[in-house]
């Protein structure tokens, strides 16, 4: 057990998707913070890490089918397939999900005061994330894309105008973090997305949409935090 409580919650992500399910079940950071030891998630979050590691091991057991393995692809079909899964995911939902929010803030915010603050948390990260992934698509997902053809010999490589590839991932990574705070706080007043025994279906709807959409939001941030971007700074270094 101990060397499975002193790996960080992203190399075991990375190292088995499925692993995701698990933190997801113990509300474990797994993609803003996924540099935290596993012991350290645990306490954090008032979890006994015994449990965990039995969910884990067992997990581990089931054969993976081995087809998602996102840590072997060249960046640039990562990257691809970060906007064609996850971008078309928040661009598809938010339409469907936001009026949804709205209708029970207007319905039942007299009798549940914590749907204002849902709503208000769930607007902001709407507004943000649009403007995030438009940025990603139009400038830094590119760059990673002229990175991996410059290393392959088929383009030269030119320092991009923003210097070096730190600075908009780091931005990236704030705006993750805050989008991730957006969702904890939307998480924690909805008391884990469980509707209140007077909620119509709407409202149970629209709370099994917003815990799908944490779901995605953290599979999204892993792939961009703890894969796509620390070997984008690496292969930027090598060149
Ligand atoms: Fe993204
Ligand atoms: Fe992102």
């Amino acid at each position: 057990m101990d060397d499975i409580i002193t790996k960080t919650v992203r190399e075991m992500v990375t190292d088995d998707h499925r692993s995701a399910a698990v933190f997801e079940k113990y509300a474990i950071d797994f993609c803003c913070n996924g540099g935290t030891r596993l012991v350290d998630a645990c306490s954090a979050k008032g979890v006994d890490p015994a449990a965990v590691v039995q969910d884990l091991q067992q997990l581990w057991t089931k054969p993976d089918t081995g087809v998602f393995r996102p840590d072997e692809w060249d960046l640039d079909a990562l990257a691809d397939f970060i906007v064609n899964t996850h971008h078309r995911y928040v661009r598809k939902s938010l339409p469907l999900v936001l009026p949804h929010v709205d209708k029970i803030l207007s319905v039942h915010g007299r009798n549940h005061p914590e749907l204002e603050g849902i709503a208000e948390h769930f607007h902001a990260v709407a507004a943000e994330l649009t403007s995030h992934m438009h940025r990603e698509e139009m400038v830094l997902f590119p760059y990673i894309k002229t990175l991996v053809s410059a290393r392959n010999g088929n383009a030269p490589f030119q320092r991009p105008p923003f210097g070096s590839i730190r600075h908009p991932i780091s931005m990236m990574e704030a705006e993750h973090r805050s989008a991730g705070d957006g969702l904890a706080h939307i998480r924690q007043a909805s008391n884990g997305f469980n509707p209140p025994p007077d909620a119509c279906t709407t409202y149970t709807v629209t709370y099994r949409e917003l815990e799908d959409f944490e779901r995605d939001l953290h599979q999204h941030i892993h792939l961009e935090n703890n894969i796509l971007f620390p070997k984008a700074i690496a292969l930027e270094d090598s060149m």
